[in-house]
């Protein structure tokens, strides 16, 4: 898949490319035997991605810091079809305490899971801390979904063993994983003012992303658990995760019109990977287009995806000591 077929859409070896929607990579699939979980599914591609996941019969669960938008988005859902499963649970990806309260709260419902979608996400922001103290798009993007996806994984294993059914954890990544700091993640200085770059701030927490999944795929295998974990690039899409640099991006939007999808198609490849039975058994890949793609060499580097696990449970350990 190159720049080629994503100006055109062609599709790619699965049979879908740049210009398929979510609906129809999941075309004629029955989820109503699968419940997820998505982060950020108020809004953007979470949103859409909710919505087609509800359609083909998931019970989705909304993870949602804004309830009064989460709670617009299960309307929305509803309106389509009226038997759709969706419910909404408050997480802050950026607080400790309201990552286990989310737990806690999902736990309460005494549902299975089978999928978890890492989706939520924010870009190019400012330095600013959580109030934790971690550097922001380190402690939303990654380091949130980090202490999430360790505190559902026994429920995950449990659904995987007792039902039978392959689990799937699905880390939004993006391109940008290219663009991150010398070395790509800033151990020493993670939360450091001095040096930091919104961009690669945002390159660094994507790179997270893909690191994340591979290593958690590679402890699945080790396990022997029915779990994958694969991450994806969705495309270009104009949501508002663009809102601290929208006048710029709309401008580039101008001269690149031809690379841009819109929400359905910027949906599909999240879709995909969590739903489609083309994928059973593949993990620890990345997905962009619907298709497998190679990541940058430091997305495919085992050590440095080791280092990052190991030092995201150090940060979590020291935040919830203080
Ligand atoms: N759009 C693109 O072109 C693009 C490209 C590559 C990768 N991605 C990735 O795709 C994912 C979805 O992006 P999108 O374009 O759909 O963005 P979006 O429309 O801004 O949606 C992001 C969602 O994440 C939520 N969120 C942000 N911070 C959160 C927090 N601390 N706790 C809980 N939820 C939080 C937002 O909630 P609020 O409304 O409350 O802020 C929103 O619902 C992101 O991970 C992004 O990095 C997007």
């Amino acid at each position: 898949m190159g720049i080629f077929s994503l100006i055109t859409g062609r599709p790619g070896s699965s049979g879908f490319g740049s210009a398929s929607t979510a609906e129809q990579v999941t075309h004629g699939i029955d989820a109503t035997h699968l419940t997820v979980i998505i982060t950020g599914g108020a809004a953007g591609i979470g949103l859409e991605t909710a919505r087609v996941l509800a359609l083909r019969g998931a019970h989705v669960i909304i993870g949602a810091r804004n309830m009064e938008a989460a709670n617009e988005a299960k309307q929305l859902i509803l309106n389509e079809d009226k038997t759709a499963r969706v419910d909404v649970l408050k997480l802050d990806l950026c607080s400790i305490a309201s990552i286990r309260e989310f737990v806690q709260n999902f736990n309460a419902l005494d549902l299975p899971l089978n999928i978890l979608i890492n989706n939520a996400g924010i870009m190019f922001c400012p330095y600013h801390l959580s109030q934790e103290g971690i550097e922001m798009q380190f402690a939303t993007n990654h380091l949130g979904h980090f202490l999430l996806t360790n505190l559902l994984l026994d429920k995950m294993k449990n659904t995987a063993k007792t039902t039978g059914i392959e689990g799937r954890v699905v880390n939004l990544s993006s391109i940008a994983h290219q663009y991150t700091y010398k070395g790509g993640i800033r151990f020493e200085k993670i939360n450091e003012k001095s040096g930091y770059s919104d961009k690669m701030a945002y390159g660094q927490s994507k790179l997270a992303n893909i690191l994340h999944a591979n290593e958690l795929s590679r402890r699945f295998q080790e396990e022997g658990v029915n779990i994958t974990a694969n991450s994806v690039h969705p495309g270009l899409i104009m949501t508002n995760l663009f809102k601290y640099s929208a006048f710029l991006m709309k401008f580039l939007k101008f001269f690149s019109f031809f690379l841009w999808k819109n929400v359905p198609q910027g949906a599909a490849t999240t879709c995909y990977v969590a739903l489609h039975p083309n994928l059973k058994g593949v993990s620890g890949k990345y997905f962009v287009d619907c298709n497998e793609m190679t990541p940058s060499p430091l997305a495919r580097d085992e050590v440095l995806a080791r280092k990052l696990w190991e030092f995201s449970n150090k940060l979590i350990t020291s935040i919830s000591k203080a």
